[in-house]
């Protein structure tokens, strides 16, 4: 079923790591949870057992962030973009509730219809408020079935919005004064929590107003440090989006160093570029390195396709940062050696301008 979907949520992508780790865990749960502390860590950051390592990171940054959730708090991840801050959110809920679709993205358009509950206006007008007219919210439907709701970019929310969700993250329990006796107040189950993601890129997170910030735990996710754990990550998740792209071949592991590199070097002075190089970014570029090598030429995709897919990521349209690629590939690149670094430095005139 999920097989021709873009990108199925984690709970359909590893359906059956979660059987298994649901099947064989004894270990006690908080209420609510669909797995132990233990195995939710171990369905994030892998085992050796056969499931799969997904978020690269600190375990412990993994084990505060699952404790939090158990208390009364919510948690807010933050980071600079890219770091995987949403993709860590996802494996979470999924983990700890089955279910990670409940999701508000947040925006200077968000309203509290997108965070609540809306009407059907059809049998509004029939019938009047009641609760088969009533359309959930991802907030309401968190709170009645228990389960974490993920709020993306809440920084990028007005702040009377953000304010929406003071109450019910300090009173658990979420009123619709349009509907009359016990439905007109939902009060949250057990498992229910909310995990939030910010930018501190973007728009600041001092946007976010005090008492908002009281209520959620913070953790910061760092940017993965080692260059050997970083091409390791690109490298696999870039072969599997290229599986799905239908490529036949695997990506070159000298292209995808001479990748990786050129991304830390221009994440670092005196090359650093304003567009944030994230892994993330590292392996959407690995993606389109190799669909072009395939799709054009029937191989596996080279230096000079990184150079072609640069121009799009790193320098958008930022004269300077095309600059300073320009310059990175002049003077930079022949310092190396090997074969691609060569064909990178050659392939400097595919610069735009
Ligand atoms: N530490 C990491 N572990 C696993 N994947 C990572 C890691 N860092 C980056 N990635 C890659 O980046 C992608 C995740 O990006 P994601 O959208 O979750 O980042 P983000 O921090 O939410 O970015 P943004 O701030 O732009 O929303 C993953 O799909 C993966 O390919
Ligand atoms: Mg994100």
């Amino acid at each position: 079923m999920s097989k021709d979907l873009q990108r199925p949520p984690a709970e359909l992508r590893y359906a059956d790591e979660l059987a298994a780790l649901r099947a064989e865990d004894t270990d006690p749960r908080p209420p609510g949870w669909a797995l132990s502390l233990a195995a939710a860590r171990r369905f994030i950051v892998g085992d050796d057992r056969g499931v799969s390592r997904k978020f690269v990171g600190d375990p412990s940054l993994v084990d505060r962030a699952l404790v939090t959730l158990a208390t009364s708090r919510g948690l807010m991840l933050v980071g600079e973009p890219g770091t995987a801050k949403s993709l860590l959110s996802e494996l979470i809920a999924a983990a700890v509730s089955g279910e990670s679709t409940l999701t508000i993205q947040g925006g200077a358009a968000t309203t509290e219809d997108q965070i609540k509950y809306s009407w059907n206006y059809a049998l509004l007008v029939a019938e009047g408020p009641t609760p088969r007219s009533l359309v959930p919210a991802p907030m309401l439907r968190g709170m009645a079935e228990g389960k974490l709701v993920r709020f993306e970019e809440i920084t990028r929310c007005p702040l009377e919005v953000q304010d929406c969700m003071l109450s019910l993250l300090s009173e658990r329990v979420l009123a619709i004064p349009e509907l009359t006796g016990p439905d007109g107040m939902v009060f949250a189950q057990a498992g229910f929590n909310v995990i939030a993601t910010a930018n501190t890129r973007d728009r600041g997170v001092n946007e976010m107003s005090a008492a908002l910030k009281r209520r959620f735990n913070f953790e910061t996710v760092f940017p993965i440090g080692s260059y050997d754990t970083e091409l390791g990550l690109v490298e696999r998740e870039a072969a599997r989006l290229l599986e799905q792209s239908g490529v036949a071949v695997a990506p070159r592991r000298d292209v995808l160093e001479v990748l990786v590199t050129a991304f830390r070097d221009l994440r670092d002075q005196p090359e650093r570029l304003s567009t944030v190089m994230s892994t993330a970014e590292a392996v959407s570029v690995a993606h389109a390195v190799g669909l072009r090598g395939w799709y054009l030429r029937g191989e596996a995709g080279t230096a000079a396709d990184i150079v072609e897919c640069l121009a799009g990521t790193a320098a958008k349209d930022n004269a300077d940062d095309l600059a300073r690629l320009r310059r990175y590939l002049e003077q930079q690149a022949p310092r190396r050696h090997g074969e691609q670094w060569q064909a990178l430095h050659a392939a400097r005139h595919l610069l735009p301008g």
